[in-house]
């Protein structure tokens, strides 16, 4: 089974650089995303890994042997392109059963491989038809059942659901995650789509501007994200700017070199948070940003511990939950989010108290270019 290795990959395009200095192992059988805004370098550095591009510096390994120069086609991989390619002289049938007939499989095994595929994305009934006779998402679907039935270790799939309906899309997305855990396949699968990262990977691969930002289990990402950056692109997050102003355990003169079990932050227009159980490096003064996710605040009409004065700015029926904007005294503004079961009706223009839940939040060092500079997209 392949095992990944990218190392020191770059690659320019004359001015623009769409990777730089990518470093990433993969395991056999592991099934990874690429997450990232769009023009991040998501498609080069499968393109990259496949073979159709060549970095301009580094070198790829595929189960431990070196494969810069091999073309794509010896390098045994499925590959799943974001503008799907069929062949147009070739029914939907011929187009999946290319491969087993390429690699001159025995011609039973060749039809079970091709029928399973084809049935998996529900594809089967237009195995008759040319792709000019298919919309957007059945051609996308057949170079699905086309890349699953390679017989190839390694599956790429780039973008492979964007042109299906949110219902089908989901399906799909869990149908072919077992299919490649059934066959002990190893797949990167490239989106933008955060919540389809999170809810298929092994491990999630977050890219910003031709960079790996962070690499994790989608649960590590979502809730113990070691940068702003992934913070704010996986699920919702709020910011609430601030500096660090004493440590409650060890009131004394100590200068602090850690933030303790408990310690207030100060925000602006001088109002507290206390923190509990935070970790992490900083001294009285310096400079932070807490984030805390929407689930991990409540709203109330009266004062408690841990709050912050606030008003409601919008709220959003969301189904199982509301979610709540509310503008703070502090002056940032934060999503709240009320599981149904909880809500109290509160209304626009509500003068509330917001509770912070003291250990849910996190706390990062004040990020020197800024903010908002951090979390940008582009
Ligand atoms: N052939 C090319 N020539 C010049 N620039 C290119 C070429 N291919 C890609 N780029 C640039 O490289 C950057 C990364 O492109 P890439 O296609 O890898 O992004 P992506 O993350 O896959 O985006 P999307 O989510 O929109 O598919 C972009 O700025 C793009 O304009
Ligand atoms: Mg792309």
């Amino acid at each position: 089974m392949p095992e990944i290795e990218l190392r020191n990959i770059s690659k320019r395009f004359g001015k623009v650089t769409a990777a730089a200095g990518i470093n990433l192992k993969i395991k056999s059988g592991e099934y990874v995303t690429v997450l990232g805004p769009s023009g991040c370098g998501k498609t080069t550095l499968v393109k990259i890994l496949s073979g159709i591009w060549e970095p301009t510096e580094g070198d790829c390994f595929i189960d431990g042997k070196k494969v810069t120069g091999i073309p794509t086609y010896e390098r045994d991989l499925g590959y799943i392109f974001q503008n799907i390619a069929l062949f147009p002289h070739m029914t939907v049938w011929q187009n999946a059963n290319y491969a087993p007939i390429v690699k001159d499989w025995d011609m039973e095994k060749a039809e079970k491989e091709t029928t399973e595929s084809l049935e998996l994305v529900r594809a089967l009934q237009r195995k008759g038809f040319k792709p000019f006779e298919l919309s957007g998402g059945e051609k996308q679907k057949v170079g699905i059942a086309r890349a699953l039935c390679a017989g190839s270790k390694l599956l790429i799939l780039d973008e492979p659901l964007s042109a299906l309906d949110a219902r089908v899309r989901l399906d799909l997305r869990y149908e072919i995650k077992r299919l490649v855990k059934r066959k002990g396949l190893t797949a990167i699968h490239v989106t933008h789509d955060q919540e389809e990262a999170m809810s298929t990977s092994d491990r999630i691969v977050l890219m910003r501007a031709g960079r790996i930002v962070e690499v994790d289990t989608p649960e590590n990402l979502y809730n113990r994200p070691k940068n702003l950056f992934t913070a704010n692109f996986i699920g919702e997050a709020n910011f609430i700017e601030g500096s660090v102003a004493n440590n409650v355990k060890s009131a004394g003169s100590e200068p602090l070199t850690c933030l303790s079990d408990e310690s207030v932050i100060e925000t602006r227009h001088r109002h507290r948070l206390v923190i509990k159980n935070p970790g992490g490096a900083f001294k009285v003064g310096d400079g932070v940003v807490i984030m805390v996710r929407p689930e991990n605040l409540s709203i109330s009409h009266r004062e408690k511990d841990f709050s912050l004065e606030g008003r409601i700015l919008d709220k959003i029926f969301m189904g199982s939950y509301m979610r709540y904007r509310v503008k703070l005294i502090t002056d940032d503004t934060v999503l709240v989010e009320v599981p149904e079961a909880d809500d109290k009706i509160f209304n626009i223009g509500d003068k509330v108290n917001v509770k912070f839940r003291p250990k849910k939040l996190l706390v990062y060092p004040q990020p020197s270019e800024g903010l908002k500079e951090v979390l940008r997209l582009e």
